[in-house]
C-alpha cells in the first residue's frame, strides 16, 4: 500500500506519469467519471482549509466516488482527546483512502503507520504539503511546457511556508533549476533546507530582500502568504504581513512569459489589480489542483482506466 507524505515519495519518472495522467484527465473528463464508483475518500482536517479539502473532495466526486470527513478538530473526537492513531484505525473501517491535514509536523506520518488505507498528507504544520506541490508542478509544466531549466522566485514567508518547502524538495531533482529566495531576513528559508536540500544537490540560489531586484530574471514567481498561525507573537506578524505586495507597477519589471503562482489563500501579497494580467496563473493553478488530485487518487488506489 502506498501513501503520500512527501513529494519525494514519487520518483521523477513516477511524477511524470502522474502529471501525464492528470493531463489526460483534463482532456478526457468523461473517461474517468466512473473510475472510483463505490470508493470513499475521507478528509480529516484538523486545520482550516478551503482548496485542499474541497479539491480532494471534488476530485473523488469527479471520479464517481463519494466523500466523508470532518473539517475541524473541534467537530471530531480529537476535541475529546482521541489520538491520531486511534482516529485513523477508525476511519480505515469507513473509507478506502484519506487525506489528512494537521497542525503538527509528522501527524500524517503517524497516521500512515496505523492505517490500512492510503493516507495523503494534506499539509502538516510548517513541514510539507505534497499535493500542493503536485498542483504546482502540473501548473508549471502546463504553462511553460517543462520542469527543467528555469529560474524560480519564491517570495514571502519562506520560513514557515510548507508549500515552498515541498516545492523546493521536488524541483531540485530537475536539471538547470535555479532559485531566487525573496524574503525579509526574519522569514528566510530554514537553514536545514538551504544546506540539506539546495547545497547538497548543488542547486544554485541567491537570497534577496527586494522583489523588484528579482523580477527581471524569473520564469516563475511563486508568491506566498505570511503564515500568521505559525508566528509566536502577533507583533512580529503585523510587522511582516505586508512586506511584499505584488502590484501592476512591479509586474512591469517581469518578463512577458513569467507566470505568477500562489497556493492561495492570498491576503495582501498580490493586489487584485494583478488578477487580470495574463501572467497571473493562481486561479488556473486551483483548477490544475483538481486534475492532479484525481490522478493521485487513481494512482494510490491502483485503479487503471483505458
Ligand atoms: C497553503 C497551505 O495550507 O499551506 N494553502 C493551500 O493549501 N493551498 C498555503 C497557505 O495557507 O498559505
Amino acid at each position: 500500500m502506498r501513501h503520500l507524505m512527501s513529494p519525494l515519495d514519487f520518483s521523477v519518472e513516477e511524477l511524470e506519469q502522474l502529471l501525464d495522467l492528470a493531463q489526460d484527465i483534463e482532456a478526457n473528463r468523461e473517461k474517468y467519471a466512473h473510475a472510483c464508483e463505490g470508493k470513499k475518500l475521507a478528509t480529516l482536517f484538523y486545520e482550516p482549509s478551503t482548496r485542499t479539502r474541497l479539491s480532494h473532495e471534488a476530485a473523488m466526486l469527479n471520479l464517481g466516488g463519494s466523500v466523508l470527513g470532518f473539517s475541524s478538530a473541534d467537530s471530531s473526537s480529537a476535541s475529546k482527546g482521541e489520538s491520531v492513531s486511534d482516529t485513523i484505525r477508525t476511519v480505515s473501517c469507513y473509507a478506502d483512502i484519506c487525506a489528512m491535514r494537521h497542525p503538527k509536523e509528522g501527524a500524517p506520518m503517524v497516521a500512515c503507520q496505523h492505517s490500512s488505507i492510503p493516507v495523503i498528507n494534506a499539509g502538516d504544520g510548517g513541514h510539507q504539503h505534497p499535493t500542493q506541490t503536485l498542483t504546482d508542478l502540473l501548473t508549471i509544466r502546463s504553462l511553460k511546457g517543462r520542469l527543467n531549466n528555469m529560474t524560480i522566485g519564491l517570495c514571502g514567508d519562506l520560513k514557515f511556508g510548507r508549500t515552498v518547502h515541498s516545492l523546493i524538495n521536488a524541483l531540485v531533482r530537475y536539471e538547470g533549476i535555479r532559485f531566487v529566495l525573496i524574503s525579509p531576513e526574519e522569514l528566510r528559508l530554514p537553514e536545514y533546507i538551504r544546506h540539506d536540500v539546495l547545497d547538497k544537490n548543488q542547486v544554485p540560489y541567491e537570497e534577496v530582500v527586494r522583489l523588484e531586484d528579482a523580477m527581471p530574471s524569473l520564469d516563475i514567481l511563486y508568491m506566498t502568504r505570511v503564515q500568521k498561525e505559525r508566528f509566536f507573537n502577533e507583533e512580529d506578524y503585523v510587522r511582516m504581513k505586508d512586506f511584499y505586495i505584488l502590484d501592476k507597477e512591479k509586474m512591469k519589471l517581469a518578463p512577458e512569459d513569467m507566470y505568477v503562482l500562489h497556493p492561495l489563500p492570498r491576503v495582501n501579497e498580490i493586489s487584485v489589480e494583478v488578477d487580470s494580467d495574463p501572467r497571473a496563473a493562481y486561479f488556473r493553478q486551483v483548477q490544475y489542483g483538481v486534475y492532479v488530485r484525481m490522478a493521485l487518487i487513481l494512482t494510490l488506489l491502483d485503479i487503471h482506466v483505458d
